[in-house]
């Protein structure tokens, strides 16, 4: 047989894939409890209305559907996704839009627009991987900055900065961050704007929870207080719609976008017709901010079970989490804990319960790592609970 090592690019050969997504190949039994992805509940999928809505559309406009389309997205799509942006003021003059085939492209197509190899991108430490992957292909260097409770903290970040002033790129997820759930306060999304006019960096805002809160107050985002074009917004319709219909979109000035678009036309050609038409009529015809309510109302619930369960069933004063005020995820440590978070987590899978340590989102993932993600969006309520109270049995043994 071939050996693909001898023909793999230099820049794919030390990619590892998402523990996450090869998790899911070992949770084919369907009596593990996932706490591992990052699903958004399928119970509230619109399915009757859409499956209508894809009927209707392939009877009378099959040639619009089945067809090419334009590469930077259906009109009418554009101005749907500019409406859920100009809801958060992050559409300003000046700006263009690209619908993505979900916000991973938007991402990993920004990343390539910009970074030359051996380039530095500031990210938050730890951050999503999907992100991660995407900008390591590019072989640039990651720069991580370190995090607290209210999300990457601005002296640690200015410390990055004036290390790495030819850093070109920052990468954050200021709200309900993936994967600790957290949320940067405002005064810190200013003071990293003020950060990066100063050294010059251009920073990909990514935002596809923002819609999800269920506690607290808003929070401007990033893009709203930029007037200098210096934030690329990226938006999503996984978490408020469907995942699987693949759709998301990047806001920015207009000479940045019109390049993201030659990319993209070399990646994909165009985003899916059918489901950007499917979601053109699903907005037409009904109120998604009533469906987004429906949703954040049940992540509420979710949340609220999984921190009760925890509390109940995590040994005292043993671990610390974050108490996310939206989003779908929480971000427990283990202080002190200094052995393998893998024996952990293949304790948990012997209890059929999974969740996905933290290595899996740092910046160097061959580190060790005390520290773990909690997903409480995907599975129903009794399972949340019967997952913390398995997994708090391995914890009480463990620790
Ligand atoms: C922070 C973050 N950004 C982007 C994405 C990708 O979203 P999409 O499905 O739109 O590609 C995810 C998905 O989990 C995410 O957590």
């Amino acid at each position: 047989m071939i050996d693909y090592n001898d023909f793999f690019a230099d820049r794919v050969k030390p990619m590892k894939g998402s523990a996450i997504r090869e998790m899911f190949k070992r949770m084919a039994d369907p009596e593990i409890i996932s706490l591992a992805g990052g699903n958004p509940a399928s119970e509230l999928f619109p399915g009757d209305e859409l499956s209508k809505i894809a009927g209707k559309i392939l009877m009378t406009s099959p040639t619009l559907a089945l067809q090419y389309g334009t590469t930077d997205g259906y009109p009418k799509m554009k101005d749907c996704a500019r409406a859920r942006a100009e809801k958060v003021n992050s559409y300003r003059d000046g700006d263009a839009i690209i619908i993505m085939t979900g916000a991973n492209q938007g991402i990993d197509l920004t990343a390539k627009c910009i970074l030359n190899k051996g380039d530095k991108i500031i990210v938050e430490s730890p951050s999503f991987i999907g992100s991660l992957n995407a900008f390591r292909t590019y072989e640039c260097q990651l720069v991580g900055v370190d995090m607290d409770n209210d999300g990457m903290r601005m002296d640690k970040l200015e410390e990055a900065l004036k290390a790495n002033p030819d850093a070109k790129l920052l990468y954050t997820i200021p709200t309900f961050q993936n994967p600790t759930g957290t949320t940067m306060p405002l005064e810190r999304r200013k003071r990293l704007l003020e950060l990066c006019k100063e050294y010059n960096v251009l920073i990909i805002e990514d935002n596809p929870y923002g819609d999800l809160r269920f506690s607290g107050e808003d929070v401007p985002t990033i893009k709203s207080l930029d007037t200098e074009g210096r934030v690329i917004y990226c938006g999503s319709f996984s978490k408020i719609l469907s995942p699987g219909m693949r759709l998301g979109y990047i806001v920015g000035p207009a000479a940045l976008l019109e390049k993201i678009e030659i990319l993209k036309q070399v990646n994909d050609v165009h985003t899916p017709m059918l489901t950007q038409l499917m979601c053109v009529e699903f907005m037409k015809k009904y109120n998604i901010d009533d469906y987004i309510e429906k949703n954040r109302a049940l992540y509420g619930k979710k949340c609220k079970a999984m921190l009760d369960t925890m509390e109940e069933c995590f040994p005292k004063g043993k671990l610390e989490w974050t108490v996310p005020e939206g989003g779908i995820f929480l971000w427990c440590t283990i202080p002190g804990f200094e052995g393998d978070m893998n024996d952990i987590v293949n304790k948990c899978l012997e209890k059929k319960v999974a969740i996905v340590p933290g290595s899996n989102f740092a910046i160097d993932q061959s580190l060790p790592s005390n520290q773990f993600r909690l997903n409480y969006s995907s599975v129903p309520i009794e399972k949340i609970v019967e997952g913390v109270k398995r997994l708090g049995e391995v914890l009480t043994e463990v620790l």
